[in-house]
């Protein structure tokens, strides 16, 4: 078994409900999708997808948001707070200066709590209901346990979330808090809170909203609709290349799957699927050292930094569906450093996007593909800004100028602003 845009639409199997399944992406077991609590294969502990009897075409779609998207989700309807439709900027000076035929900008920060996390959430945690659990859990960098913490208490369930002491920006500790999660700070990276929820979620103490949830990602494969949907509407054709950065690697597998399901249906022909390009900073990227060195799995990395918290992650749990998913796309992955994530941020905010430094990791990878000559002059490109700069405000007051102190005086003011 092996992830490939050119499956065929498969037979579903005896335990399919309402027209949905899982299945293990490496030995093509099936289960029943709301049976029993799993978040992996019983048989070989392989990643699962959900699947589906019949899949939408993308002119079949209505409404506004995730949830237009419903015939291509497990469920009919979520737990929402109006997920989605999030605006697909233009941004004509950094497109010139970037030198690409088209540039914009997927600004998954204007969710309801400033992340694409909402739309993972929306999904998984009415499939969370549908299961009849109590308690969810999430280890987390910060955006998802903003938003399960939401999505959980709009859900009426009970909320964990394990982070990483010291390494979680300010906004997102708020979020947690505010919308009632319990939060315990764990003395580890963002690689060691997966560890131990993981296994809190085998011994059946919280049902798990990472990534490695299946249902979850269907709600982000709506990115990939959303985008190209658009792209269709504005240049007649869907873009050449998608940019987003990655952690986890769950948006990457998202994405990934909304093409292969296009491809499926006979929407989106093969050589018009978009190159998935990742960005990952310097100090924590094993997706773009697997890339790289053409490895068949990612080596954990143990000592991750970076100043974009929000990636700061050593083990990308979903590398298995998004490695094919970038090889396949004839994608690339790349690191950019610190100072030009930062340098990206500023960018965007020149334009009007305030984003978290994760999300300029896009742009600042667009930009040196291009200075390589990987990304050429003629390419229509998305980059994916994926978290709201009031995220981590501390980030956007070092990245910007200084506040002046000045007289409480007029004459005194105007004398200031001539210096
Ligand atoms: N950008 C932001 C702002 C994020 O918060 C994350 C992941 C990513 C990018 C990476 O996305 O995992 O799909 O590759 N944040 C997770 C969290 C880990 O806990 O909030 P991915």
């Amino acid at each position: 078994m092996s992830l490939s845009l050119a499956a065929e639409q498969p037979e579903p199997p005896v335990d399919a409900e309402d027209g949905a399944w899982l299945e293990c992406i490496e030995c093509g077991e099936t289960f029943a999708p709301f049976a029993d609590i799993r978040y992996t294969c019983d048989e070989c502990d392989g990643l699962l997808e959900v699947r589906y009897t019949d899949l939408p075409s993308l002119d079949e779609f209505e409404g506004q948001g995730v949830w237009r998207y419903a015939d291509a989700l497990p469920l009919e309807s979520g737990v929402t707070t109006q997920e989605g439709a999030t605006p697909l900027y233009e941004v004509p000076r950094l497109q010139d200066d970037v030198g690409v035929e088209a540039l914009r900008i997927k600004h998954e920060g204007m969710n309801p709590t400033g992340s694409f996390k909402d739309r993972g959430m929306t999904v998984g945690v009415a499939v969370a209901k549908e299961l009849g659990v109590d308690r969810l859990a999430c280890a987390s960098t910060g955006n998802t346990s903003a938003a399960l913490a939401a999505y959980g208490s709009r859900g009426g369930m009970e909320t964990l979330v394990l982070l990483p002491a010291g390494k979680v920006a300010a906004g997102k500790i708020a979020q947690a808090s505010l919308h009632g999660a319990r939060i315990l700070e764990v003395d580890g990276n963002f690689d060691s809170c997966l560890d131990i929820v993981q296994e809190l979620a085998a011994r059946g103490e919280a049902y798990l909203l990472n990534s490695l949830n299946p249902f979850r990602l269907e709600g982000q494969k709506t990115i990939g609709l959303e985008i190209l949907e658009a792209f269709r509407d504005d240049y007649g054709a869907f873009p050449d290349r998608i940019v987003l950065p990655v952690g986890n690697a769950g948006n990457t597998s998202a994405l990934y799957k909304a093409f292969r399901e296009l491809v499926q249906v006979g929407d989106l022909p093969l050589e018009d699927v978009p190159k998935l390009t990742g960005v990952q900073a310097e100090g924590a990227a094993p997706m773009v050292e697997a890339i790289e060195n053409d490895a068949d799995e990612v080596r954990r990395w143990d000592d991750v930094e970076t100043r974009a918290t929000a990636i700061r992650i050593g083990n990308p749990v979903n590398a298995p569906k998004a490695l094919p998913g970038i090889r396949e796309t004839d994608g690339t992955a790349v690191a950019v450093s610190d100072d030009e994530i930062t340098d990206a941020q500023r960018d965007l905010a020149a334009e009007g996007i305030g984003v978290e430094p994760a999300s300029a990791a896009s742009v600042a990878g667009l930009r040196k593909l291009r200075a390589e000559g990987v990304v050429t002059d003629d390419e229509r490109v998305a980059c994916l800004t994926t978290g709201h700069l009031l995220k981590d405000p501390d980030a956007a007051a070092a990245a910007g100028s200084e506040p002046q102190p000045v007289p409480n005086d007029t004459e005194g003011v105007l004398e200031h602003l001539r210096e």
